[in-house]
């Protein structure tokens, strides 16, 4: 599989990231387990009345999702991507043996599902400017909608933070720029979470 140079710029910062913090939440660049979770709580309103829903996770990390999904009592086919062989690697060890997971580093061999969640893939840019970070997530949702049967939901960090929290190297997206976008691109049904204690939002497609 070859990366194009953002995915293999996340490669490279998220394998050092499990390589300073090991598998937990910091692994994965989250401030905390909590944070982790209230994240999926907002992706787990797509699955609500379906537990037998099948569910790709598009940048799995360690595999995190995995466990929760199961915890919650979903049961449906689960399959982590990530552009990570380290961290598929680290999923394998803490997910790899739950009912029905699989996990793969390379996307030829993630089949398309109901859904698909993808928690924290647009929020490092490191030096990238602002129209090509923008562009290249632009192309990656439309990459998460092709293999999304029914639905699929995404988050970001959000343009409406407090400017003197902002970090350079983070990319702050446009929430109702990107709501509009899904809404004229992708379906009607959309929501826009931006009402949970994160500096961040959460768009859900149902297609
Ligand atoms: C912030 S971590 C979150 C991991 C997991 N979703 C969680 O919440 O525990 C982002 C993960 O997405 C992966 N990633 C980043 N960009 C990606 C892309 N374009 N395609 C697939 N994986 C990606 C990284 O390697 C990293 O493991």
């Amino acid at each position: 599989m070859t990366l194009d140079v953002f995915q293999e710029q996340a490669r490279r910062y998220y394998e050092g990231t499990l390589r300073a913090h090991g598998v937990t939440a910091r692994g994965v660049d989250w401030n905390s387990t909590e944070s982790q979770i209230v994240r999926f709580r907002q992706f787990a309103r797509l699955l609500e009345d379906d537990p037998e829903a099948t569910v790709v996770d598009y940048g799995c990390g360690y595999g995190a999702l995995a466990v929760y999904l199961r915890k919650q009592g979903y049961r449906g086919r689960y399959t982590g991507f990530d552009v990570s062989g380290d961290m598929v690697a680290a999923a394998a060890g803490v997910a790899g043996g739950l009912p029905d997971c699989r996990f793969t580093s390379d996307r030829a061999e993630v089949e398309p599902a109901d859904y698909t969640i993808a928690s924290g893939i647009f929020n490092v840019r490191i030096d990238a400017a602002d129209e090509a970070w923008r562009d290249y997530l632009l192309r990656t949702v439309e990459d998460i909608r092709s293999v999304s049967g029914r639905g699929f939901g995404f988050n970001a960090l959000t343009s409406y933070s407090d400017p003197d929290k902002r970090r350079a190297d983070l990319y702050y997206a446009n929430p109702l720029e990107l709501f509009d976008h899904c809404q004229r691109t992708y379906s009607r049904r959309v929501s826009l979470l931006h009402d949970y204690e994160l500096y961040e939002f959460t768009i859900l497609v149902r297609l």
